[in-house]
């Protein structure tokens, strides 16, 4: 599997920011973003084009019109229908997927339902997402003797620092031999804040070859970067549609191969227990099923441009757009490795006090972006300095990295004028 699409010899055949074919300002229109609003920060929720909401309202009718007819028998063979088109997109079987709403149903559907036992630990990363680092504190704080191995990420690393660090740690664990095991991992495949692309194939042969079960939060992953789940042989995967890929918020994918599926019964336990992993995830109870149904949607989206074509306009859009912010604001990015780099980008905010009063406050960047500017994107601490996570997407062009770093440099030198 390509770690990414875009390679140098074919790139100038290849959209591109500059040169920008079906991309850019022109998918505005199929999108909803009223006038005067441009979307920095897709890593977050996603959006959909209107096209997928016309998919999802087909799936809503259809449940109307005829509620038990829907329920009773056509939103079975629906679901497996979405499933095999997501298996053929993501190169596994049919039957090793399960839908769920989002990734941290799907992590907790994982954590909840493995049996962890006195002496297990679970390794994951300090940079890893609150709602996973929560749901493991809480299988450790419901279990006796199951406890965190977490290992430090700081970035700027290379691939190879990010996994001889977590082999590292992985070794010392082995070299106390107190009879405890790290029975599970888990890492991402592209971190939130900082937005990593990880070295996740390396990362999952490696915690294999130590015998340790591998969780992947892909929350990022589909859509973002080419996704090969056949190729990656991790234990267990989730990845969020509704991010990267532009289905509607609340649909997400859970890969779990055959040898596991045993162990893992959904979140919400049904009528179907014991029933089968396609059984036991294909009802959730009385809902709404017509945001995961739009995955069909936003997969039909998709085609018309290619998959390359999409990821590769994002890929160099962030990339460029990232220098360009760094330029205006006399910082730098993150990750100065491209292969770190999906469609989102870290760059520095040249604030002098990082423990400033009003970046400490809840909501008031967050409330000065949206009701002054009109616009949006997080910004976090890491490793002593102050960033902000930008999102690049098929509906942005280089002129708009412009604006938002003219707002930040303006927001900042206010901050830093305070001082
Ligand atoms: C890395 C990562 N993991 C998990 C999640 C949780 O995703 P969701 O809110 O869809 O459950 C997010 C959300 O942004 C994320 O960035």
């Amino acid at each position: 599997m390509a770690s990414s699409y875009s390679s140098s010899s074919s790139s100038s055949l290849l959209p591109s920011p500059r040169n920008p074919g079906p991309f850019g300002h022109k998918q505005r229109k199929n999108f909803f973003f009223p006038e005067g609003k441009t979307e920095f920060n897709h890593g977050s929720y996603g959006t959909f084009p209107r096209s997928v909401q016309d998919n999802m309202m087909k799936w809503h009718n259809l449940a109307e019109q005829n509620p038990d007819r829907w329920v009773r028998l056509d939103l079975k063979p629906a679901l497996r229908k979405v499933r095999s088109q997501l298996a053929e997109f993501m190169n596994c079987s049919t039957d090793e997927l399960a839908l769920v709403q989002n990734t941290t149903t799907g992590v907790n559907a994982v954590l909840r339902s493995l049996e962890f036992v006195p002496g297990d630990r679970i390794l994951q990363l300090s940079t890893g997402y609150i709602n996973v680092d929560r749901t493991v504190h809480y299988v450790c704080d419901t279990h006796k003797d199951v406890e965190i191995i977490e290992v430090p990420v700081v970035m700027p690393m290379s691939d190879q620092e990010i996994v001889y660090q977590i082999e590292k740690a992985v070794q010392e664990h082995l070299a106390k031999n107190d009879g405890t095991r790290i029975r599970l991992a888990v890492i991402d495949w592209i971190s939130s804040v900082p937005a990593v692309v990880h070295p996740v194939k390396a990362l999952v042969d490696m915690l294999k070859s130590y015998g340790i079960l591998v969780l992947v939060d892909g929350a990022h992953a589909i859509g973002q970067v080419p996704v090969d789940l056949t190729y990656l042989n991790a234990d267990f995967v989730i990845t969020n549609c509704h991010k990267w890929l532009y289905s509607v918020r609340g649909s997400a994918v859970l890969y779990v191969p055959k040898r596991h599926q045993h162990l893992i019964h959904p979140t919400s336990i049904q009528g179907d227990y014991k029933g089968g992993f396609e059984m036991e995830f294909s009802w959730n109870g009385t809902m709404d099923y017509s945001t995961i149904l739009s995955i069909e949607g936003a997969l039909e989206f998709r085609k018309q441009y290619g998959e390359k074509a999409i990821i590769n306009y994002m890929h160099k859009l962030a990339i460029q757009g990232g220098k360009i912010m760094a330029e205006i604001l006399g910082t730098n990015v993150l990750t100065p490795h491209d292969q770190q780099v999906g469609s989102m980008f870290n760059v520095r905010l040249p604030i002098k006090n990082i423990n400033h009063p009003k970046i400490q406050t809840p909501d008031y960047l967050i409330r000065l972006l949206l009701e002054k500017y009109n616009l949006y994107s997080p910004s976090y601490t890491h490793g002593g300095y102050f960033w902000t996570r930008v999102s690049a997407q098929i509906y942005l062009e280089i002129e708009d990295f412009v604006h938002l770093a003219n707002v930040w440099k303006e927001v900042i030198e206010e901050l830093n004028a305070e001082e």
